[in-house]
């Protein structure tokens, strides 16, 4: 992982956390020269008001998310971490989520082509208080729509559940470590 640029988005809302933990773990154990965190909650991220100033312009009339994008554009690996909330990714990263228009309007407006060349490899690390497998499956499936028009192969993913009463930290970290071996 040394030469890879990897980032980092956490929409953890806990400094204490279990996602913030497991961010950390992940950003110790990839020995990357070049690791960026962007934490989701902490930008207070403009809502995508829907205007459709992208799909003329291929940008966001927002410029808050301008280094982040760049971020984005360049890594190789990126991590999207996330507590459970309500069966779903937590309300910061859905904001981001939907911020990530421009690459739909452009995928969209130029036959399917996507406007990042570089094909960039990404997991998903989520923890839940209860089971949280079911909201996996779903979270999966959001992230796979996204994913599909920023030129992204989705890995896998990685679950600490039942952080309520017996958090699964152990076999998360497991996880990583082996997410990490396959990306080499
Ligand atoms: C607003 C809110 C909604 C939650 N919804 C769910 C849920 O739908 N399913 C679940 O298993 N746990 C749910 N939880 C529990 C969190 O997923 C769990 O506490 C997790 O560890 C939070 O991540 P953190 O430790 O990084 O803060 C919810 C917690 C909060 C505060």
């Amino acid at each position: 992982m040394k030469e890879n640029k990897v980032l980092i988005i956490d929409g953890a809302l806990r400094n204490d956390g279990y996602t913030k933990k497991l961010v950390e773990f992940f950003k110790t154990h990839c020995k990357s020269d070049s690791v960026k965190i962007f934490n989701a909650a902490k930008e207070k991220i403009a809502f995508c008001d829907g205007c459709n100033f992208c799909e003329e312009n291929e940008h966001c009339k927002f410029t808050d998310l301008n280094e982040l994008f760049k971020a984005f554009e360049e890594a190789d690996v990126i991590a999207f971490a996330t507590p459970v909330y309500n069966g779903m990714v937590s309300a910061p990263l859905k904001i981001l989520i939907e911020r990530l228009q421009p690459y739909y309007t452009y995928f969209y407006k130029n036959n399917k082509k996507q406007k990042i060349e570089k094909r960039r490899k990404a997991f998903i690390i989520a923890t839940s208080g209860r089971d949280g497998k079911e909201a996996l499956d779903f979270i999966e499936k959001q992230f796979k729509y996204t994913f599909s028009v920023t030129n992204i192969e989705l890995l896998g993913s990685v679950l600490c559940n039942y952080t309520d009463t017996l958090p699964n930290v152990e076999n998360a970290e497991k996880e990583i470590l082996s997410i990490i071996e396959r990306i080499g």
